[in-house]
């Protein structure tokens, strides 16, 4: 399997591949403020991402490049984050520090948007200079790892040694000059992993969890010899935020990832602790589906939903609204206890 199709392969079965188990959003729910004192026109957005300032705390997640279509995909992606303010990040470049004439597919989001926040994408087998090859490739403001064990294991083509990554983690981040960002896939991430990377020092951890985009199927049925066993592997988005939400950060800024739809989902992330959202699903469907002007007005509506919230519980600023209170109910609460008794 080459790399090329196997990224054509991933953009067409995120487009129709099923979730398999739920992010846990429907499990949390707000306590309203039926005075909340402020007007829907005063509310700020703005959100820090270690010493990133984003003007929204929405961004497009990592998902492409290397291969032709992708150029057109990141070029509207591009479009879309210039036009609305987010931060973008690129899929692996893995593919182009190998063969530098695919290059051009992850530069266009540079060349669309000069001024904009841009993000590197690598997996943490990664060296501190190919991070530094593939930051300077799109100039990039900060460089995302993602982890992805589960994903490698059920890829026949996959890598079977996951050595060294904290280490190699913790090098990188330390001579790096931009922010670096750990991410899972979509697999969710545990308080002890999230403890190994707050100790290393990275900037910013997006817990990616799961009940979106789900690499387990995904893979699976790439692979005639699937392990649908490990379809539903992992925590969920809402059990990743809760396992970060036990222990010290110490000031390591947390983003939620994994199968949010609208701006409530949002709202429910940054008052779980996050700083900022990946949305990855959500704009691929977007650029493969609407005209570049629905596109605007999705995110434009995606923004307002989160302002309802924000309005509802009083909240005029990000961090304001990371202090609402929730209640957690159904399976993640029974699951939040088992894990305090554990
Ligand atoms: C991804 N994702 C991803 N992540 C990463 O760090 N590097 C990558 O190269 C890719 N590639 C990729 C391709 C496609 C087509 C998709 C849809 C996704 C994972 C992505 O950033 C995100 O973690 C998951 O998709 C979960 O978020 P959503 O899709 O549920 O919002």
């Amino acid at each position: 399997m080459s790399r090329s199709s196997r990224k054509l392969d991933h953009i067409e079965h995120a487009l129709t591949t099923g979730q398999a188990g739920t992010h846990g959003f429907e499990d949390v729910s707000f306590i309203p403020n039926s005075l909340p004192n402020i007007s829907y026109v005063n509310l700020s957005m703005q959100t820090f991402l270690g010493s990133l300032k984003l003007s929204s705390p929405i961004f497009v997640n990592a998902m492409t490049g290397g291969v032709a279509e992708a150029e057109d995909i990141n070029g509207k992606l591009a479009l879309i984050a210039r036009e609305k303010g987010l931060a973008m990040a690129v899929g692996s470049q893995m593919a182009a520090l190998r063969d530098p004439s695919l290059t051009k597919t992850y530069r266009i989001v540079r060349q669309v948007n000069p001024h904009g926040i841009v993000i590197a994408n690598l997996g943490a087998e990664c060296t501190l200079e190919l991070a530094e090859r593939a930051i300077a490739m799109i100039e990039a403001d900060a460089l995302q790892i993602h982890l992805n064990v589960m994903q490698e294991l059920l890829m026949p083509e996959g890598d079977r040694t996951f050595e060294g990554y904290l280490e190699s983690i913790a090098r990188i981040a330390d001579h790096l000059s931009v922010p670096v960002i750990v991410k899972e896939v979509g697999f969710g991430m545990a308080r002890t992993s999230i403890r190994q990377l707050v100790e290393v020092g990275v900037a910013s951890i997006d817990i990616g969890g799961s009940g979106g985009t789900n690499f387990a199927k995904i893979e699976n049925r790439r692979n005639p010899e699937a392990y649908d066993m490990f379809d539903t592997w992992g925590l969920s988005t809402v059990q990743s935020l809760l396992e970060a939400g036990e222990i010290n950060l110490k000031g390591t800024s947390l983003i939620a990832s994994g199968g949010l739809r609208h701006g409530l989902d949002v709202a429910k992330s940054i008052a779980l602790g996050a700083s900022a959202v990946g949305m990855a699903g959500v704009f691929l469907r977007m650029v493969k589906t609407l005209a570049m002007q629905a596109c605007l007005d999705r995110v434009d509506r995606l923004h307002h939903e989160l302002k309802i919230a924000m309005v509802a519980l009083g909240a005029r600023t990000l961090s304001e609204l990371g202090s609402a209170s929730v209640v957690i109910g159904g399976d993640t609460a029974r699951w939040a206890e088992q894990r305090a008794i554990d």
